[in-house]
């Protein structure tokens, strides 16, 4: 039985849109119908998401007239610009019109592609996120950043572009892989850091039922992760400042995918050892405490995340990768540090030298 547990809103005007948090949700057949506008659907999928999910999604959506399936080879290294061609071949060849509909089955990498390629197709067609890993559904279908990435860098060519709606079925975490349920909740946790002390508390006390896909703590967890997301995005779409708190941990985590290939980390794991440089970093300017430091460790710990950067990346590489990240503005790298447990700063202020004693540290590799 379909069992709705929590709708949020996205508040952004005229782009606002729902997010429904619930049980059996890919079921429900009015749920994800009413934000179908036409009677043409493109559902994307990825090789393992689609034999798993998309024919439920398909009896959710009725009957259309024309309903194209895009299946695509599973992985970050699949996030590319051919990627997009692709989608566009099939939905050309298949003639669909502007008021097509675009419905993303799968994680980040599937949310991301599609909703570039909607943001691209005919200049933008409706578009649906149906995430089904605990990153997509806390952090990537919610905000509307969309893209793929450039051999380059890590998502530098996309757009901003927000869902019609985000459905979000907790029952598609069962099939999760445990190292892909812990990558997501590193990005939960990230919440209660920047902005939400209670949460983080709440996390450290029910983490035990989260690794054991309680649902009511899943969607207790899901739901404070999206508000506070939410939130944010509401009050700064586009990053001019505040949204950059978000980032908690990713300009070290970038590097760390960029300098491992994409695919070796998975993005969860980087922000964790990201976001624990970030910490310490933050208790070196006495902000936070060694022991809130020590803290975190365990809970990423307990989490099973890497607590170290990898042993073959020197502080020269790291260095060079960050200088390259999209945070770098007239030169100056901002870094998002804590100011307290519950509240995220941004810094331009971080010199070379105080990153490369982090980085040589004996903190930073085991
Ligand atoms: N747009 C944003 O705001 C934003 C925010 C954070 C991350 N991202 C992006 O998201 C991507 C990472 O997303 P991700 O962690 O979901 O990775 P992913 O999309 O690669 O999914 C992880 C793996 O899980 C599989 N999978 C997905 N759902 C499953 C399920 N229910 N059961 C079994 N297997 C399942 C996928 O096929 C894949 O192998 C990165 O590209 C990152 O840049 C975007
Ligand atoms: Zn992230």
């Amino acid at each position: 039985m379909s069992r709705l547990m929590h709708t949020l809103h996205v508040d952004l005007g005229e782009r606002a849109y729902p997010v429904y948090i619930g049980r059996d949700l890919l079921s429900d057949p009015a749920l994800l119908a009413q934000h179908v506008a036409g009677s043409q659907v493109v559902i994307v999928s990825n090789e393992v998401v689609a034999p798993l999910y998309v024919d439920r999604v398909k009896a959710g959506l009725g009957k259309r007239q024309l309903v194209t399936e895009v299946v695509l080879p599973d992985g970050e290294q699949y996030k590319t610009l051919d990627t997009l061609s692709m989608i566009f071949d099939r939905v050309m060849a298949d003639r669909h019109s502007r008021n097509t509909t675009f419905v993303a089955v799968g994680g980040g990498v599937v949310g991301d592609v599609t909703g570039f390629a909607a943001a691209c197709y005919q200049r933008g067609v409706n578009f649906i996120q149906v995430p089904t890993t605990l990153l997509a559904q806390v952090d990537s279908s919610v905000g509307g950043k969309t893209g793929v990435n450039h051999p380059l860098g890590k998502n530098m060519v996309g757009a901003f572009y927000q869902p019609q709606a985000v459905l979000i079925d907790i029952d598609t975490l069962h099939t999760l892989p445990a190292r892909e349920l812990s990558a997501g909740l590193a990005e939960v946790v990230k919440y209660g850091l920047i902005g939400d002390e209670p949460f983080y508390r709440w996390l450290q006390e029910h983490m035990p039922r989260l690794l054991a896909r309680e649902e009511a703590a899943l969607a207790e967890a899901i739901e404070r992760s999206c508000a506070n997301k939410a939130a944010v995005v509401a009050a700064d779409e586009r990053e001019g400042g505040l949204r950059a708190i978000l980032n908690l941990g990713h300009t070290f985590a970038h590097a760390i995918e960029t300098g491992q290939g994409y695919g070796a980390w998975l993005h969860g794991e980087a922000v964790a050892a990201g976001m624990l440089l970030a910490a310490e970093l933050s208790a070196r300017r006495g902000w936070i405490t060694r022991s809130e430091v020590d803290d975190f460790r365990e809970l990423l710990r307990g989490m099973h995340l890497p607590v170290h950067i990898p042993k073959d990346m020197s502080a020269d590489t790291f260095l060079a990768l960050m200088a390259h990240d999209k945070k770098v503005i007239d030169g100056r790298l901002r870094l998002v540090l804590l100011k307290a447990v519950g509240e995220a700063c941004v810094v331009d202020d971080a010199s070379e030298r105080e990153l490369r004693e982090l980085l040589e540290s004996g903190y930073a590799h085991e």
